[in-house]
């Protein structure tokens, strides 16, 4: 047994000295950061692999934005591919697969296909691939015969704008506006369709310019995967659906089967696919993931907002030290680290990165918003949304048939709560990195790894902490 001489410190634990700054406006600061070799965010935040935080909506929402989002795990192989292909088919430089429905279609099945593919713009083709029209929802909204065929009402080729493959996004934006149409077909010489631009794809690159994107210009994406027996099927589907990370992810990554895991899909893939792996809170932890092939480590046993491990088990390292122990190891194997779980506040986040993480990720702070998954319910008049923790009891319920499940039998890690409806994440995240800015401009850092230079951290007591928020007035 042994006993560490230092009591381990979280977030409210300290804070950061102010030091002498040469940045004159926020504006200025960079908050960029290496999630993985390969892949810099403009914002250093990825969103958790949780079911009531990170699906499609929310993923696109933050490569958008110049984050990440992690798809959770807990739904079929298949749902959870399709979720992946549907953020990488949310923007794209060319369109390369585009949908194509046969002539034949009718227009009652065109509409399903719509609503299915999540597409107001279909290219109609022949078996051969030759173009023959563009079914759009204008074309088919008043059509009362839902059996027609679609070639009756499709724009048909001989009136479309169409252009060669190769065609630059400039030459597409100047020919999409001289036609005033949305969609730009590629088509070869002999008729057949090579890709698609569209209006839609061209706005997003310019309102988005520091998204999170692949080198076609997708959206990039990130999916859990676990240990268990088919999980090295589901990375396969994953990594066929083109995710960009998978993130092994259980609750003690610091395990014999976590590592043979991490050993089994850096086989599998090789360079194919970047790897993350945790959830661990040592430096012996960072270095063994690394060995084992992980590009990245995920840091963080029990500060979750959700978590309950540290009151069920009694383990777990309080969140910043947890930070700093695993940072310094991290750098002597060269893996960044993400901070998971526990940051409220953007000082938490502050605090977080200037302790030597790359990056963060966030839970329970993104649950409430409109891109999460699930419903908002109201109590009292007021709007909230669930989140639960991925080892809560309903959430262990139902990954089981709950007819052989025994409640019993489970010793939940995670709770089930409310959170207030907070609005779009957009908001959220501005708040945090403009507190970021800030928070870089008291520490006279220009990037995230002067941050982490300059950073002195100040341990405060009960009375500093208690300084340190509004006191002695009746906040409104
Ligand atoms: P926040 O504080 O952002 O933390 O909500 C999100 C992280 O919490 C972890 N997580 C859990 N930890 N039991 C735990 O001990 C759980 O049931 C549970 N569910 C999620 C996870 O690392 C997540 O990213």
């Amino acid at each position: 047994m042994r006993v560490r001489s230092q009591p381990g410190l979280t977030f409210d634990d300290v804070l950061l000295v102010p030091r002498r700054s040469p940045v004159r406006s926020r504006g200025d600061v960079d908050t960029s950061s290496l999630l993985v070799e390969g892949i810099r965010l403009h914002i250093p935040i990825l969103s958790a692999n949780m079911d009531t935080v990170t699906e499609s909506e929310m993923a696109i929402t933050m490569a958008r934005l110049g984050g990440l989002g992690i798809i959770h795990r807990f739904m079929s192989v298949e749902r959870q591919a399709a979720e992946v292909a549907r953020v990488k088919r949310a923007e794209n430089l060319v369109v390369e697969n585009p949908y194509t429905i046969a002539p034949e279609t009718t227009v009652a099945q065109a509409r399903q296909l719509m609503e299915e593919w999540d597409s107001g713009g279909l290219l109609v083709s022949d078996a051969d691939g030759h173009l023959l029209g563009i079914l759009t929802t204008r074309d088919v909204l008043f059509e009362d015969d839902g059996s027609r065929p679609v070639r009756e009402v499709m724009t048909p080729r001989e009136r479309l704008v169409t252009a060669p493959p190769g065609t630059t996004l400039a030459e597409a934006r100047r020919i999409l506006h001289r036609a005033r149409v949305e969609k730009l077909p590629l088509v070869t010489e002999d008729g057949r369709i090579a890709g698609l631009i569209t209006a839609k794809d061209i706005v997003k690159r310019e309102q988005y310019p520091h998204a999170t994107k692949d080198e076609k210009g997708r959206l990039r994406v990130g999916a859990a995967v676990g240990v268990k027996q088919g999980e090295l099927e589901r990375a396969e589907a994953l990594v066929a659906a083109d995710v960009d990370l998978l993130v092994l992810d259980i609750a003690h990554g610091h395990s014999d089967h976590a590592i043979e895991m991490l050993k089994r899909l850096r086989a599998t893939f090789g360079g194919r696919v970047k790897i993350v792996a945790g959830n661990v809170a040592t430096a012996q932890g960072v270095r063994d993931l690394a060995e084992a092939g992980a590009d990245a480590v995920k840091v963080g046993v029990g500060p979750g907002s959700i978590c309950i491990t540290r009151v069920v088990t009694g383990f777990g390292v309080p969140q910043l030290s947890a930070i700093l122990e695993c940072a310094r190891a991290a750098r002597e194997v060269g893996v960044p680290i993400i901070a998971d779980g526990g940051i409220r506040t953007s000082g938490d986040l502050t605090k977080a990165l200037a302790a030597g993480a790359q990056t963060v990720m966030i839970g329970g702070l993104f649950a409430g918003t409109r891109e999460s998954p699930g419903f908002t319910v109201q109590r009292n008049g007021q709007r909230f949304k669930l989140v639960r923790g991925m080892a809560s009891l309903s959430a262990n319920m139902s990954r089981h048939d709950s007819a052989d499940v025994d409640p019993d039998q489970i010793v939940p890690e995670g709770v089930e709560a409310m959170v207030p409806y907070r609005g779009s994440v957009v908001e959220i995240v501005r708040q945090l990195v403009g507190g970021l800015r800030s928070g870089m401009s008291y520490a006279g850092a220009y990037t995230i790894a002067e941050l982490q230079e300059n950073a002195e951290f100040v341990p405060i007591t009960l009375a500093g902490l208690q300084e340190s928020k509004p006191h002695d007035v009746h906040v409104l």
